[in-house]
């Protein structure tokens, strides 16, 4: 019987997060949803991320109701998540009873898979959620953000996916978020995961470095179950490989494809319409969605390229570039390798331009940086460098346990503090998440309602 193989489609968050910076409305995407729930997707990725932040900052939407709206839409397909443990959808750990009405409500208005990561694989960080997740029915994907250091091997990854079974994972994403795993790491860690536990394997990469198409393709030959994909023209770049091309070249190869072929296609050309607007008014650069192989020289993502020109360029001294990308690798090191992912990519960043500039290595840090040496984001893959570690901290202890536990419930406190004002757990969680915004967003939902009402009555 032919292997069947799974598609996750990331239009509506990676792609458009990895592309456009997450500016698709939910009006120019609404028209395809139906198309996207009978095109035989195993999943459609369509919140968290930056979603949640960027709907209530730049698009005016209340993303609980986007939600909501897009579950109306899509009643056969599952919707999936993407959550940044202990951190939620934010940049520093949250506590608990945050996290677990977080999940709750995200499950209760239409989420059925909660993809769950932590920035340094401090797992740790993920069980509260996974946990809620598992209490609320929805499925929890345990996830690996991939990287590669002296200390990332495979026998560490199959120890933590052993873990997050454990902690009740009902599959498992290994997560590339910068496109640097190769086909034979592809291969060899499926592989390793497959031999170590019996539950379902998702891949996730970018295109970034243009080893995605044969990352897939070695992984699903080593078994991997579902993989994640972009319809064509959100695809490529930065964004993930294209759906129908995978979908192609595995269908030739034997596999089988549940996709629609049909239905692909009026979504493709849909889309294709809706990229060329973000072309035409330069949301979408061209640069994003060409081959960039510098990140497998230097080992440093693409997006932390840009972040270091652009702080250099601030500070008038683009000319220390080169030493700035040379000293970024040493602080990763001194830092215990962490994955470079949000928010620990741009943690290292700051430092390695800092070390750079001020002539002195650690002379000054950021407060992140310090907190991160306390050990308030989890534990380091590998200890931090104790003398670096003593520059920073002076006699000051670094923690061992968990830092949420350190943490005062919130969710009652603000509930109180919300009165009259938010409508809403929903509400709650957005102003918990992001105070500002959601202040903000509240006001302008209240203008625009008593706008309408007078409106109604002028009219009738
Ligand atoms: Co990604």
């Amino acid at each position: 019987m032919a292997k069947k193989v799974q598609f996750v489609e990331t239009v509506l968050r990676d792609a458009n997060q990895s592309l456009i910076a997450t500016r698709l409305p939910y009006d120019k995407f609404e028209p395809m949803l139906e198309t996207i729930d009978k095109a035989g997707y195993y999943a459609a990725e369509c919140w968290g991320g930056a979603t949640f932040d960027v709907c209530l900052r730049y698009l005016h939407e209340d993303p609980w109701e986007r939600l909501r709206k897009i579950r109306a839409k899509m009643p056969n397909t599952k919707l999936q998540m993407l959550l940044r443990g202990q951190n939620v959808l934010g940049y520093s750990h949250y506590p608990d009873d945050f996290v677990k009405l977080f999940v709750t409500k995200a499950v209760e208005n239409g989420m059925d898979v909660i993809r769950i990561f932590d920035a340094l694989n401090d797992v740790k960080n993920m069980k509260v959620a996974m946990e809620a997740t598992n209490k609320a029915g929805a499925i929890a994907s345990g996830t690996i953000s991939y990287t590669t250091s002296p200390v990332h091997t495979h026998k560490k990854y199959v120890e933590m996916v052993k873990e997050l079974k454990e902690m009740g994972a009902k599959t498992i994403c290994i997560k590339d978020m910068a496109g640097i795993m190769g086909p034979k790491e592809a291969y060899d860690l499926v592989s390793a995961i497959k031999d170590a536990v019996d539950l379902p394997i998702d891949l996730h990469t970018h295109s970034t470095t243009g080893l995605a198409f044969m990352t897939y393709l070695k992984a699903v030959e080593a078994g991997v179950d579902i993989i994640d994909t972009a319809i064509s023209p959100f695809s490529g770049g930065t964004s993930q490989p294209a759906t129908e091309t995978m979908a192609y070249a595995l269908r030739q190869l034997g596999y089988e494809v549940d996709l629609d072929d049909t239905c692909t296609k009026k979504i493709a050309d849909y889309f294709k319409g809706v990229r060329d607007e973000y072309i035409k008014d330069g949301t979408l650069m061209p640069k994003s969605l060409t081959t960039d192989t510098q990140c497998l020289t230097y080992q440093v993502p693409g997006g932390m390229l840009s972040n270091l020109l652009s702080q250099l360029k601030q500070m008038n001294a683009l000319d220390r570039f080169d030493e700035a990308l040379l000293e970024t690798p040493k602080v990763r090191a001194d830092m215990g390798y962490p994955p470079l992912v949000t928010p620990t990519s741009q943690m290292v960043g700051v430092q390695a331009v800092r070390n750079v500039l001020d002539g002195e290595r650690y002379k000054t840090v950021s407060k992140e940086i310090k907190a991160y040496c306390r050990g308030e984001y989890g534990t380091t893959p590998a200890p931090i460098n104790p003398e670096i570690q003593k520059k920073i901290l002076g006699d000051e202890k670094p923690m061992t346990g968990r830092y949420a536990d350190t943490l005062e419930p919130v969710v009652e406190k603000t509930r109180k503090q919300l009165e009259g004002v938010a409508r809403s757990d929903e509400d709650v969680l957005s102003y918990i998440a992001f105070p500002n915004l959601a202040e903000k967003f509240f006001q302008e939902r209240k203008e625009k309602e008593e706008n309408t009402a007078t409106y109604s009555i002028v009219e009738a």
